[in-house]
């Protein structure tokens, strides 16, 4: 088993939330859980030691979706998240309210882990969107580095998910 697959066989065996979803080939693994008190938890590992996106979104485009983008700073070694909106083309501006609770972001020498929670109703009916107990759009994407910039066209799409099925 090569380093990379262990870390992934790893990472799922010794903390699974309820649904896990390999995404990209394995390159993105979306791991998730809604508890009752309607919390979601999203951990995400990617094959990236630059930024996480993930994201729900109206008809799975960038646009209207409400998104996290995340990682960890290996020049500063520092964690970074925002709970962001993008409503126009280009980097998704940060919420005015900003609902997402990091819990953890590290990175190995391949991967970057990013967890965090937040509430399957924030409140934010202008920025954010109700997780719903039906399939919805999650948009996800990576950079290259911790700069917030373009993905490229392999590093980004769609998949459609009830996250409450977690
Ligand atoms: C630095 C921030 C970002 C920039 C500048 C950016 C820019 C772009 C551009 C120019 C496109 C059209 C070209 C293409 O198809 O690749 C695109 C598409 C896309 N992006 Fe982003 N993006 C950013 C962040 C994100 C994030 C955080 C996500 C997901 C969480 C995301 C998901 C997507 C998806 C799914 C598409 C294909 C559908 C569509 O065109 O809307 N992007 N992005």
């Amino acid at each position: 088993m090569g380093f990379a697959n262990f870390f992934i066989f790893a990472t799922l065996v010794t903390s699974a939330l309820s649904a896990v979803v390999p995404i990209n080939g394995g390159k993105y693994i979306l791991e998730t859980r809604v508890t009752l008190t309607g919390i979601l938890s999203v951990k995400i590992t990617a094959e990236t030691l630059g930024w996480i996106g993930w994201g729900i979104s109206p008809r799975g485009t960038m646009m209207g979706s409400d998104m996290v983008m995340g990682g960890f700073n290996g020049a500063t070694g520092e964690a970074y998240i925002g709970d962001r909106y993008a409503s126009h083309p280009g980097l998704p501006e940060l919420d005015r309210e900003q609902n997402v609770e990091l819990v953890s972001a590290s990175e190995n020498a391949t991967h970057t882990v990013l967890e965090f929670t937040r509430a399957v109703d924030t409140g934010d009916i202008d920025q954010d969107l109700t997780v719903e107990n039906e399939v919805q759009f999650i948009v996800w994407a990576i950079g290259d580095t911790d700069d917030l910039v373009y993905h490229g066209v392999g590093s980004r799409g769609s998949i459609q998910l009830n996250l409450m099925d977690g």
